[in-house]
């Protein structure tokens, strides 16, 4: 569930081709460029106050763009450098919004004790030790932290600040607990990116679709107070970084309400993205399951987290909305607006909420040769939200060996040999980061 605005798309395989191709057909759109990379250059010139950022930002985003040139022996499962490090730094969470894999309706997390996922987390003196290791052997990821929610890891700015000692820039996604109190810190590190949770434009909204654990708590305030706790630090420092921005979770909560937050969170916001949303349905979980049980022995259980009601709703409206976006966005002055899959036309966004097998020309998975990903207890994946694959645990062996082990190179054998698994059509590894 992450994001990075791509630069510039040189290998012609995602659906904002396909988007614009047709938009532009019909003589809708006439912009020049397209929006990811109007949007990109929007925000990109704040990385200039760190220019080791700039590198992290661009080899990530260059190799992805040029897969097929500089990948051309993928199917051996061998993989270059790691461009992106992802810590699920902790799996606790303040939180219960309806559409999360975790700890949402049907969240793999919910019958599991606090008290144990605390116990299991990595200590902080391991991912220091284990980013220096990465940095001695050349790896310079850009570094993503997300959750459960990240700011319940309590040494969480410090993990933020060595990285950032060590040129690899920090991104984050947050729901926003504990930002006010840490703004100063993350401003100072400097996040490169910080991505604050709204799914809606009033306190109503918001905390019906992102309620606490706690019934009372107001996630809505924590988002507010965070905004305006960076945005102050930020000026109060003269600093350009972090780039603050929106990350949206379009659902039945808030699809007909995209503007509005767009309108009402402005004014303290560089870049809004908003996210079709992750789902599966049972016919893909159950065919999920046997051809992963066939490919690798057992059988995964996390994509059932993403089941759900909450992707039903008028596919028209959000197609105006999403159109209003764009449009806002190319205004003067508008704010940078990513649409993740960018799909507008109600036709496209019908397919997205309908039928799971579409994947709008993203046909191959780059994530699994550039982003592994760190669960809470030290479990390495090559899969982001749907990581019932481990290939090996960094509390015991170091990340450099398990990058290119014969574990995670069969994995990528598979998925380069037999294909895309029926998960990988609705995961931020295939068209969303
Ligand atoms: C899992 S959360 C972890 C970080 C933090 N707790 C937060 O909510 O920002 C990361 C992001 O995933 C989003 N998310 C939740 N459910 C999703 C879904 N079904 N599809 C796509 N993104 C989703 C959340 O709204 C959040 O922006
Ligand atoms: S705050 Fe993030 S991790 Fe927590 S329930 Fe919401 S989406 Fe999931
Ligand atoms: S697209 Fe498939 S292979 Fe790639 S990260 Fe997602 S689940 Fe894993």
């Amino acid at each position: 569930m992450e994001f990075q605005v791509p630069i510039k798309r040189l290998v012609k395989r995602a659906p904002e081709d396909v988007a614009s191709v047709q938009v532009k057909q019909r003589g809708e759109n006439r912009r020049s460029s397209p929006p990811p990379l109007t949007a990109a250059l929007k925000v990109g010139w704040r990385l200039l106050q760190k220019p080791e950022y700039i590198r992290c930002f661009v080899e990530f985003q260059g190799e992805k763009e040029l897969f097929n040139v500089l990948y051309r022996n993928a199917r051996s499962g061998h993989a270059n450098k790691i461009r992106q490090l992802s810590f699920r730094i902790t799996d606790v969470c303040n939180l219960r919004c309806h559409t999360c894999c975790q700890w949402g309706d049907n969240g793999y997390l919910l019958d599991r004790k606090l008290s144990d996922l605390y116990k299991q987390e990595v200590p902080y003196e391991r991912y220091v030790e284990m980013l220096r290791d990465i940095k001695k052997h050349g790896h310079t990821p850009l570094l993503y932290f997300w959750g459960g929610e990240p700011t319940m890891y309590k040494h969480l700015p410090d993990v933020i600040e060595e990285g950032a000692r060590l040129g690899m820039a920090p991104t984050m996604v947050t729901n926003g607990l504990n930002i006010p109190k840490w703004a100063d810190r993350l401003v100072e590190a400097p996040l490169a990116f910080i991505q604050l949770s709204v799914d809606g434009p009033t306190k109503e909204i918001q905390n019906y679709a992102r309620p606490g654990a706690d019934v009372k708590h107001d996630n809505f305030q924590d988002v507010v107070d965070s905004f305006e706790a960076l945005y102050e630090a930020r000026e109060r420092k003269g600093k350009k970084l972090p780039i603050i921005g929106t990350i949206t979770t379009v659902s039945r909560a808030n699809y007909d309400r995209l503007v509005d937050i767009y309108e009402r969170f402005k004014h303290r916001v560089d870049l809004f993205i908003f996210n079709l949303s992750w789902w599966i349905d049972r016919d893909s979980s159950v065919a999920h399951e046997a051809d992963f049980e066939k490919r690798f022995g057992f059988r995964p259980g996390l994509h059932r987290g993403f089941e759900g009601e909450w992707n039903q709703f008028d596919i028209n409206v959000l197609s105006q909305q999403v159109k209003e976006l764009e449009r806002r966005a190319s205004l003067p002055g508008g704010r940078a607006v990513y649409i993740q899959p960018r799909l507008l036309e109600p036709s496209q966004l019908q397919k997205y909420y309908t039928d799971h097998n579409e994947t709008f020309g993203y046909d191959q998975c780059i994530s699994i040769y550039q982003c592994p990903e760190l669960d809470s207890n030290g479990n390495l994946s090559p899969c982001r939200d749907y990581h019932d694959y481990i290939v090996g645990n960094v509390k015991e062996t170091s990340l450099v060996e398990l990058w290119n082990s014969p574990k995670y190179v069969e994995f990528r054998q598979s998925v380069r040999k037999d294909g895309l698994m029926p998960v990988c059509t609705r995961c931020c590894g295939l068209m969303g980061y």
